[in-house]
């Protein structure tokens, strides 16, 4: 099959319904997500809490598509194995988190999913180098990772540095934070495929409301798409 580099749209459930999270990825994928965006934040790495493992098993089978889990956790390591058995597609560790990246990536691989970096804004293109052949995701942080609703930072500089470095490998390249119809031609020129989008795609609706869920998708991917070739 040949990799997909069209826009993904990637709604991020740190801005749904925590009370109602099957039924908000249900309705969600029903009004166009591509992806579902699940962030895990330990209180450690990031000074905020959300949920583990069992959370996204739970969540797991009202997800049709790709459960693409962000760890925002230090250690990475010793969880793997619980979110591959959590039913995660993609497993995105915080090059931060640790100073084994390679290790971890081969651990992710092991367990049977696709794995993923993701580099805080503060952190260059350069760092990935030696182990793009073992990404299969890189995930630019456009905030500081911790909370949803903050504010864009432009980071189309290193997008542009690391699509430039990807070549043809088949690595997705995803953006994190702050996206909007505003900030996502942005970031969809500069060669980004997969947006995730929280408070953007949320805002408005609720499970019994759900189609402002599916005009703000069609927003982003529409602003997204008029730059992509
Ligand atoms: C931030 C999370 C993001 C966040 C995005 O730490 O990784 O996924 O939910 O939220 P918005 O789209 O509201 O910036
Ligand atoms: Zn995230």
């Amino acid at each position: 099959m040949s990799f997909d580099r069209s826009i993904k749209i990637a709604p991020s459930i740190l801005a749904a319904d925590f009370a109602n999270f099957g039924a908000e990825c249900t309705a969600v994928e029903a009004q166009g997500a591509d992806w579902i965006h699940v962030d895990v934040m330990d209180g450690h790495f990031v000074p905020n809490i959300t949920f583990g493992p069992a959370t996204c098993a739970a969540i797991r089978p009202h997800i049709k598509g790709i459960m693409d889990v962000h760890l925002m956790i230090a250690p990475v390591d010793p969880y793997i194995d619980a979110f591959a058995q959590s039913g995660a597609d993609i497993l995105t560790a915080h090059i931060e988190a640790g100073p084994h990246i390679h290790r971890t990536l081969q651990a992710i691989h092991g367990a049977g999913m696709k794995a993923g970096i993701a580099l805080n804004p503060g952190t260059p293109a350069s760092a990935v180098q030696e182990v793009l052949d073992l990404t299969d995701l890189i995930c630019v942080m456009t905030v500081n990772p911790g909370f949803g609703g903050q504010s864009f930072i432009d980071m189309t500089a290193k997008i542009r540095t690391l699509r430039d470095m990807i070549g043809d490998r088949p690595t997705h390249i995803e953006i994190d934070g702050g996206v909007d119809p505003t900030t996502a031609p942005l970031v969809s020129k500069a060669g980004a495929d997969v947006l995730v989008a929280g408070s953007a795609v949320f805002r408005g609706g609720s499970v019994t409301n759900p189609t402002p869920y599916g005009e703000n998708i069609t927003a982003i991917r529409t602003a997204a798409q008029g730059v992509w070739v």
